[in-house]
């Protein structure tokens, strides 16, 4: 990660203000400025990007039996937080393009047991997400943006993180923005604020006891402890304060990179971004015939360019084929992309040398196909 602003002094006046709990002045500075930058009404400081969707399968009240429908194409820690409450992470294949669950993938996994949706913004895009909030509308479902990936990140010209449900962030040092380790959880509801509040706080009224609302704080809810120290939220909040100079330089860096392998178009597909969404910058991979795929990585790997692969689909891991959490049909995208993908490295502090770099490299290797 790369210091962007005024972490060294926020994390100072932290050290020596000797509040180096939870919810001190940096965390309740933080979420005002994530809440006002995402448009969202409320935020909430957690550990990590997995607490903060911990906190939604919580929020969502799932009990052993529920269905929720959510990728398998993705980072472990959503399907983690459904399976934590005894639910069931029902997995839907992605679109082919978009690379994001959809109406088309979801629905058909409707059954009586299904209790919320969760999709993944896979690389900042939120595509697909629309119809999936409006089944979750239609049917009095539950609905889970992990948005993990996705601060900075817009859709119809909004920032992500206003919603009647709830978004959740990372703040992760792999993430654009981080408090080294860290998560949001945003919403616009009342209700599920006041909920959030007390299971971020072990299941207590304790916020209400410190700020003079009530005379002691008492055991009202499950929960758990997720709040984050103040020292990690005086980070963060350096970093948010830059958040849309880290996201146009990221952006700008992933457009210069794609559009010179345009030429490679036939070979190589990116993810499709619809009009209507615009992604943070925050990762940039193609993908490519599985065949030559881990070719492809060796063949960075000898330039010196650390290019990636992932998700190795969730339903094929050892805990989900233990627990039958296996879908009737093969996910026929997931499995295709996930075989093909090819990511590239993208960071803030990238040099427009390294960028030349990462481009001849890529027109090295791919001109070879
Ligand atoms: C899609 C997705 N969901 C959840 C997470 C978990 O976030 P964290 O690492 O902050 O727990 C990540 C981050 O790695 C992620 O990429």
């Amino acid at each position: 990660m790369t210091v962007v602003g005024n972490e060294e002094k926020y994390l100072l006046e932290a050290l020596y203000s000797g509040q180096w709990v939870g919810r001190g002045p940096k965390t309740l500075a933080l979420e005002k400025l994530a809440a006002r930058s995402c448009g969202a009404k409320h935020a909430f400081f957690v550990t990590s990007g997995t607490a903060a969707l911990e906190v939604a399968t919580l929020l969502a009240q799932l009990r052993p039996g529920d269905e929720v429908i959510t990728p398998s194409f993705a980072f472990v820690s959503s399907a983690n937080a459904i399976a934590l409450r005894g639910a069931k992470p029902v997995f839907a294949d992605i679109d082919k393009d978009l690379w994001n669950i959809t109406t088309e993938t979801v629905e058909p996994l409707l059954t009586k047991k299904t209790k919320a949706i969760l999709p993944v913004y896979y690389g900042g895009s939120s595509a697909g997400a629309d119809g999936l909030r409006d089944i979750c509308k239609k049917n009095n479902l539950f609905f889970i943006e992990d948005a993990a990936q996705a601060l900075g990140a817009k859709r119809d010209g909004k920032l992500i993180g206003s919603t009647e449900y709830v978004t959740c962030f990372s703040l992760h040092a792999t993430k654009n923005l981080s408090s080294g380790e860290g998560g949001l959880v945003m919403t616009d509801s009342d209700e599920l604020a006041r909920r959030i509040e007390i299971q971020i706080e072990k299941g207590t009224d304790r916020q209400q006891f410190f700020r003079g609302q009530i005379d002691k704080y008492r055991w009202v809810d499950i929960g758990s402890s997720f709040i984050a120290s103040d020292l990690l939220a005086a980070v963060g909040l350096g970093q948010i304060e830059k958040m849309m100079e880290v996201t146009e330089k990221r952006k700008a860096i992933c457009a210069r990179i794609q559009s010179a392998l345009k030429k490679f178009e036939g070979l190589i597909s990116f993810q499709v971004i619809p009009k209507n969404i615009e992604t943070n910058g925050h990762a940039l991979g193609f993908t490519i015939n599985s065949e030559i795929r881990d070719q492809i990585l060796s063949q960075y790997k000898s330039l010196g360019v650390q290019a990636i692969f992932h998700y190795v689909p969730l339903h094929d891991s050892p805990y989900a084929r233990t627990q039958g959490f296996v879908p009737g049909e093969d996910l026929k995208n997931t499995r295709a992309i996930s075989e093909g993908l090819v990511r590239l490295p993208i960071y803030y502090s990238m040099t427009d040398q390294e960028v030349d770099f990462i481009i001849s490299s890529s027109e090295k290797i791919l001109s070879q196909y």
